[in-house]
């Protein structure tokens, strides 16, 4: 990898939030970008990667995906699939995937999990980090970088977090919303795996990826309201249970249900990246404050109205509208 021989990657969930931001950052680095959907058609036609069909759950697709490439992005998850047996699909993907880019002769893969909790993991944080391990395991060296919340648009932590934060003037704090984590910008996390090529490897490493601060879930919350003049009204409530306010979030946010319960079934603990070793290794620049990722997301969203449809869009127009008025009065 450091004799300038990646030339070509491959990217899997190339449709997906991360796969979107680093599609271009990998092009822009002068590499060969395949990229694969499991649904062709609706892969976007502008750009310079190349588009292939591959579905992880299919290992027959995944020869003709890996053929000529040096090095792999794993950016796929089952999360919000529903189920008990996603867990087995998922390690049954990260399985597959390891032999058939060992067969294709690979050199690297790189892959995006979660962070490990202290305690006892979510069924989803588990899943994540089983992939991890199979993709280690198997022949081709593998970065596995982990990530807690990652704030950019398109989201989802980050999408329930600015849901809550901007469409409600009062809220009921659940109990897990004192658990710390520490957010990363999207721009950090797409140097970080674009970086992830070149870092020196014995053979199968993880990394973690910390943002810049720690935040409890009702400090992320503040500092979002913040940013646009608002400070919501919030009552901690000991008896809303994880079960109880993922239904809540149902009402409140735009983003998708099955996939908000299982990010808040992780957050019943802090999510604390162990140590910034990575970006040391790879002297990556000062990493972007929360308040400046916030900002630069909700621009981004502004000129992408179409989050805006539905009631809860509307009650934020209005929040937004009188909030700062109500909160003088
Ligand atoms: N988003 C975050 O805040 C965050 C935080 C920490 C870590 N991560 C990690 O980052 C990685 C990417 O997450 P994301 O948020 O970008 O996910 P995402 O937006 O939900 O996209 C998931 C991607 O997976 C693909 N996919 C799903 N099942 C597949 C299968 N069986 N075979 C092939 N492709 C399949 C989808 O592609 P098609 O539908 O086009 O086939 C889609 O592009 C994950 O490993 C996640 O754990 C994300």
């Amino acid at each position: 990898m450091h004799d300038d021989t990646v030339h070509k990657v491959l990217v899997t969930g190339a449709t997906g939030f991360i796969g979107r931001a680093l599609r271009p950052a990998l092009l822009a680095r002068g590499l060969g970008v395949r990229a694969t959907t499991r649904h062709l058609g609706r892969a976007p036609r502008q750009g310079g990667e190349e588009w292939v069909e591959a579905d992880l759950l299919r290992p027959e697709t995944l020869g003709p995906a890996l053929e000529g490439m040096d090095a792999a992005y794993y950016l796929v998850h089952s999360m919000g699939r529903g189920g008990e047996d996603y867990r087995e699909q998922e390690r049954r993907c990260a399985e597959s995937f390891a032999s058939e880019a060992a067969r294709a002769g690979l050199e690297r893969i790189v892959y995006l999990g979660g962070v490990a909790p202290r305690g006892t993991p979510s069924h989803h944080l588990e899943s994540r980090l089983a992939v991890g391990e199979r993709l280690r395991a198997g022949p081709v060296p593998t970065v596995e970088l982990r990530a807690s919340m990652i704030i950019g648009p398109g989201s989802t932590s980050w999408r329930i977090c600015r849901d809550l934060a901007l469409r409600l003037p009062a809220m009921v704090l659940p109990t897990w919303m004192r658990s710390r984590t520490s957010p990363i910008a999207l721009e950090d996390v797409v140097r970080a795996l674009t970086d992830a090529l070149e870092v020196p490897l014995k053979h199968g490493e993880w990394f973690d990826l910390p943002g810049p601060e720690v935040l409890s879930g009702r400090e992320i919350l503040e500092r979002i309201a913040a940013q646009r003049g608002l400070r919501p009204l919030m009552v901690r409530l000991p008896v809303l249970t994880p079960r109880l306010s993922s239904l809540w979030l149902k009402l409140v946010t735009s983003a998708d249900y099955a996939v908000a319960r299982e990010l808040v079934a992780g957050l019943t603990q802090d999510l604390l990246p162990r140590d910034a070793r990575y970006f040391e290794l790879t002297h990556h620049p000062p990493r972007i404050p929360f308040d400046e990722a916030a900002r630069r997301t909700l621009a981004a969203e502004a000129a992408q109205p179409a989050h805006r449809r539905g009631f809860a869009a509307r009650a934020e127009h209005w929040v937004e509208r009188l909030g700062p008025h109500l909160q003088r009065a």
